[in-house]
């Protein structure tokens, strides 16, 4: 009698994301090349809140989920019966949108028989970094890594010492770098999200307008932006004082804003850095898609800096594919099957 053969060829993800107010799927082959990347983006439904709107955001994920997952196999030209595994987003997030992923996977692991993973949202972010859209992401990150996160929700510095593996060092005490950038955003009338707004803002701007407040947190590696973001209101009141956003230095709050948020970040990785002897560094989450973040983060530390293509800075599911590669194929899968939950406060 013959042995069953065993599958040959390369190991092909489905990965789904609804943490927050983006439904998305993607298919990731061998955690490195996405086949395809599928956002459906509810920015514009949350915009007149300046932020995001629950309620709102798990009725949207429900109605677009379908079509988001078939348009995903139907991009990378294959059929749910091509893919190795399924890895879901379990948490942290929302837990009105993340249940809508998380049964949505469930329902085709079930159906289709295949093994399904429940990834940490912060954990994709880290493995945004190791993919490439149509092509794969230049050389791998190598371990020792040092990794800064850094998004709507998080901004976390962690030093990674394996594939799956995670010490974090510190972590913001309050806002984090992406609400920072939205919150301001707001204080000088920009739309939402505001990381984007700011940088656009910023481009015509003098970084050295206005003396900002840099929160160093000596002997921690911890991070706040709180003060900063009640400097610039401050500043606000002091030139407005009717909070009219037409009569400011928009530009120069901004881009005085930015560089204070770019100086600590890159200064505490640099520290870090010299502390923890890492060979590399990675940076993801949204506010890795910031331009002037990207440029210091190259100019001024001596160790290779791996980034997340544009397109997979802010939440996607090719990130969430790429660490559910990983989980598979070297069989660490702690959160996986069908019992499992969403997990909305989940820590790395
Ligand atoms: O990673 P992400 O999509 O969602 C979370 O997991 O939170 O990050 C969204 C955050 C928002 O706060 C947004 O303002 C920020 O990333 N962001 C940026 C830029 N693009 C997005 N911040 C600064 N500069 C950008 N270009
Ligand atoms: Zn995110």
């Amino acid at each position: 009698m013959m042995s069953p053969r065993k599958k040959l060829g390369p190991a092909r993800i489905l990965g789904i994301e609804t943490s927050c107010d983006e439904t998305a799927a993607a298919v990731v082959e061998d955690g490195r090349l996405a086949l395809s990347n599928v956002v459906a983006s509810q920015a514009e439904m949350h915009a007149k809140y300046g932020g995001v709107f629950p309620e709102i955001a798990s009725r949207q994920h429900i109605k677009v989920i379908d079509s988001v997952v078939k348009e995903a196999l139907s991009q990378a030209h294959l059929e749910l019966a091509d893919i190795d595994a399924i890895a879901v987003t379990r948490g942290p997030g929302l837990p009105g949108s993340l249940v809508v992923g998380l049964n949505m996977a469930k329902g085709l692991a079930l159906g289709s028989r295949k093994p399904l993973y429940g990834i940490n949202h912060l954990e994709g972010h880290l493995y945004s970094a190791w993919v490439g859209l149509g092509e794969v992401n230049g050389n791998p990150p190598q371990f020792p890594l040092l990794a800064l996160i850094v998004s709507g929700g998080h901004t976390e510095l962690v030093l990674m010492k394996d594939h799956l593996s995670y010490q974090r060092l510190g972590g913001t005490l309050d806002d984090a770098a992406g609400e920072a950038f939205d919150k301001v955003a707001r204080l000088l009338g920009l739309a939402y999200p505001g990381g984007p707004s700011i940088q656009k803002a910023a481009e015509s701007g003098n970084p050295a307008a206005f003396s900002l407040p840099r929160a160093w947190l000596p002997g921690t590696w911890d991070f706040s932006f709180s003060g900063l973001k009640t400097a610039v209101l401050h500043q606000i009141r002091a030139l407005a004082p009717d909070e009219d956003p037409s009569k400011l230095p928009t530009a120069d709050l901004a881009a005085s804003f930015q560089e204070a948020v770019v100086d600590v970040l890159v200064g505490k990785t640099q520290k870090a850095l010299d502390e923890f002897g890492a060979k590399e560094v990675l940076v993801a989450g949204g506010v890795s898609a910031n331009k002037a973040l990207r440029t210091r983060l190259q100019a001024d530390l001596k160790v290779p800096v791996h980034l997340p293509p544009l397109a997979l800075c802010t939440d996607n599911a090719a990130m969430i594919a790429a660490a559910g590669y990983y989980r598979h194929s070297l069989k660490r899968a702690p959160f996986s099957g069908l019992e499992m939950d969403i997990e909305p406060g989940w820590a790395l």
